[in-house]
């Protein structure tokens, strides 16, 4: 059975260029329900920590460089099916193939800066939350 809870980050540049009150409205605007946000910066550290599944690759060093080069809002969102249904929401990885209405199509700048982060996993959603958020700052 697919599980209720999926985490999201909006990304450094989607904050520098102050679009976290227009996405947050499309998350809401879309059925998800925020459990925890928070806006905070994450080392380079945590973000080769956080995007470990991609070390090797060979965008690895920038993705982990552009991901702590400014603050992030960080936030668990509530819904039925809230991993599928929060990526039909934020569209492919490449703004370019990403459906209309969706947040990368309108919100992304390529595929590295692409604005909105979403797991792609209940497993990953549970480990990308408490990664985050420490069980008080969940409701
Ligand atoms: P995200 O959904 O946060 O998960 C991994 C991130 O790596 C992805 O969004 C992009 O920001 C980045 N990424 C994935 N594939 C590529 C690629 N081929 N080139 C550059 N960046 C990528």
């Amino acid at each position: 059975m697919s599980g209720n809870i999926t985490f999201t980050m909006i990304k450094p540049e989607a904050v520098e260029k102050k679009e976290t009150g227009a996405i947050l409205k499309r998350i809401i605007e879309g059925g998800f329900k925020i459990k925890a946000l928070k806006m905070t910066r994450l080392t380079k550290e945590q973000a080769g920590e956080f995007y470990g599944v991609h070390k090797g690759k060979p965008f690895y060093e920038s993705l982990i460089t552009y991901m702590s080069n400014g603050p992030i809002l960080a936030a668990i969102l509530e819904k039925n099916n809230a991993v599928a249904d929060f990526r039909k929401l934020l569209g492919k990885t490449d703004p370019n193939e990403a459906d209309e209405c969706t947040l990368r199509k309108e919100f992304a700048e390529s595929k590295s800066k692409n604005a909105v982060h979403g797991s792609d996993s209940d497993e990953n959603a549970n480990i990308e939350a408490n990664f985050f958020f420490s069980k008080r700052e969940r409701f």
